[in-house]
C-alpha cells in the first residue's frame, strides 16, 4: 500500500477565483453499502479501502475528493478501473448523491436543489456523452441528436436546426436520415457528441466516451473533440484510463486512485512534478516523444522573402540565429549554420506534432521546417529534438 499524501496537491487552487470555479467538489465521500456511517468513521480514523471493506462490509467509492473544475477547460480524470471515476462524474448531475460533502454547481451546492432545478441543471446545465453511445436504435441520427432540445420544449423547427448544425459540426452532415446501426462505431460516437451538444449545456460529462473505439478512429475523435473545444469553450470532463489520452486532451488531469485523489495537474505537472510514487509509477511508462511536442524543442528563425534575403543580410542574420527561412511562398529554403547544404530540410511538420512523428523526417535530413498554421517560422534540428527529450527525462530522474 502507498503512503497517502493527505493534502492533496492543488496548491494553485487557491489563486482560483470563484467565478472561474464551475465545479466545485468539497469532500466528498461515497460509502456503497448498508453501514456507511461506521465506514466513514473508520475512513476519518485512516482506515483504508480494504480494512473499511473487511471491518464493515462498505466498499469505499470515493474518499475525501477535494478540487474545483474551471470554465471552460478540459478536465481528464483517470484511474484505473474501480478507482472511481464513474463513481465522481455521476455526482456532479448527482445520478448518485455523497455520503458527506458537497458538489457546488455555479456555487450552488446541488443537493440543495428541488426536483424541478434538478431537471433543468440535466437537461439544461449539464450533458452525458456516454461509452456506449447509448443511441435509440429506431431513431434516426437526426431524431437522436435533437431529443435533448425537444425535451426542453424547444419546437420542433428550432430543435432540427439546432441539430443539423450539431451534426455538420461533427462531421456528419449527410447521415441524418441513417438509423444508427448503419454507422461505424466512431460515428455513432459523433452523434452522441452531437446529441449532447445540440442540449447547448455549458458541461459535458463523457465517461470513457473514446474507450470503446479503434486507436486510430480514436484519436481522430480526440482531434475533433479539441477542435470543437477550441470554438466552443464547454466545461468538458473527461474521464479515461489511458494516459496518452489524458494528455493529450486534458487542460488539468486527476488521478484517482481507490477512491482516493493522488494528484490534481497540468500533464507537465503530473509527468515532470508527480505527487507521489503511485503517480510516478503510473507515468513513468508514458513515451516521452509522444508526450512533448514540436514546439517545445524547435527554435524560431527569421522569415525573409526572396527580395529580402540579400547575401549580407542573410549573413548577418546568420550571425544571431540558428537559421533563416527564405520564403517565396510556396517551397520555403533554409539556410542555416551547422548544417550541410545537402541535408536541407525539405520537410516541415507544424509546431503541434509530437516529437516522436518527426524522428523519421529527421532521420533522413538534419533539420526539418516547422511552420505554426501553416507558415514556416522555425527550424528543428536533431539536436534540438535530442535536448528536449533529454531535459525532460532529467526533469523527469530529479523528480
Ligand atoms: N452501485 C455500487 N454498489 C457498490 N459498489 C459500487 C457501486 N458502484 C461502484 N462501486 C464500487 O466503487 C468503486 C469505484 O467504482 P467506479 O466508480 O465504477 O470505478 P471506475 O469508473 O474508476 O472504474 C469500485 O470499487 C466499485 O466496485
Ligand atoms: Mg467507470
Amino acid at each position: 500500500m502507498d503512503d497517502v499524501p493527505r493534502n492533496i496537491v492543488q496548491a494553485e487552487s487557491e489563486a482560483v477565483i470563484m467565478s472561474d470555479v464551475k465545479i466545485q467538489v468539497d469532500k466528498v465521500y461515497k460509502i456503497f453499502g448498508n453501514r456507511p456511517a461506521d465506514a466513514l468513521a473508520e475512513l476519518k480514523a485512516g482506515a483504508r479501502k480494504a480494512e473499511v471493506l473487511q471491518k464493515t462490509g462498505c466498499i469505499v467509492g470515493l474518499r475525501d475528493i477535494d478540487f474545483s473544475i474551471r470554465r471552460g477547460e478540459t478536465f481528464v480524470i483517470m484511474g484505473l478501473s474501480g478507482s472511481g471515476k464513474s463513481t465522481l462524474i455521476r455526482h456532479f448531475n448527482r445520478l448518485i448523491e455523497p455520503t458527506a460533502g458537497r458538489i457546488l454547481v455555479d456555487g450552488r451546492n446541488i443537493m440543495d436543489m428541488n426536483a424541478k432545478e434538478l431537471l433543468a441543471l440535466r437537461r439544461h446545465g449539464i450533458s452525458m456523452v456516454f461509452q456506449r453511445f447509448g443511441l435509440l436504435p429506431h431513431q434516426t441520427v437526426l431524431e437522436n441528436t435533437i431529443c435533448g432540445p425537444i425535451l426542453q420544449g424547444v419546437s420542433r423547427r428550432d430543435a432540427v436546426a439546432l441539430g443539423m448544425e450539431q451534426l455538420e459540426l461533427v462531421g456528419l452532415k449527410g447521415f441524418e436520415n441513417r438509423f444508427p446501426s448503419q454507422l461505424s462505431g466512431g460515428m455513432q460516437q459523433r452523434v452522441g457528441l452531437a446529441r449532447a451538444l445540440a442540449t447547448q449545456a455549458e458541461v459535458l460529462l463523457m465517461d470513457e466516451a473514446f474507450s470503446a473505439l479503434d486507436p486510430l478512429i480514436k484519436s481522430d475523435m480526440q482531434d475533433q473533440l479539441k477542435d470543437i473545444q477550441a470554438r466552443l469553450k464547454k466545461t468538458i470532463i473527461f474521464i479515461t484510463h489511458d494516459l496518452d489520452e489524458a494528455l493529450h486532451l486534458g487542460d488539468r488531469i486527476a488521478i484517482l486512485k481507490d477512491g482516493e485523489l493522488r494528484q490534481v495537474g497540468t500533464g507537465e505537472e503530473i509527468l515532470f512534478r508527480p505527487a507521489d510514487d503511485y503517480v510516478e509509477r503510473f507515468v513513468r511508462k508514458v513515451d516521452l516523444s509522444r508526450a512533448m511536442y514540436a514546439y517545445e524543442a524547435f527554435e524560431k528563425v527569421p522569415v525573409l522573402t526572396e527580395a529580402e534575403a540579400t547575401v549580407e543580410r542573410s549573413a548577418a542574420l546568420l550571425c544571431q540565429h540558428r537559421g533563416v527561412i527564405v520564403s517565396n511562398g510556396v517551397a520555403p529554403r533554409l539556410l542555416s549554420r551547422g548544417v550541410s547544404a545537402e541535408a536541407l530540410p525539405t520537410a516541415s511538420v507544424e509546431a503541434g506534432v509530437a516529437i516522436g512523428q518527426c524522428f523519421p523526417l529527421l532521420a533522413a535530413a538534419d533539420a526539418i521546417l516547422v511552420t505554426e498554421s501553416g507558415k514556416p517560422t522555425g527550424i528543428l534540428t536533431r539536436e534540438m529534438a535530442f535536448k528536449a527529450l533529454a531535459r525532460s527525462a532529467r526533469a523527469d530522474r530529479m523528480s
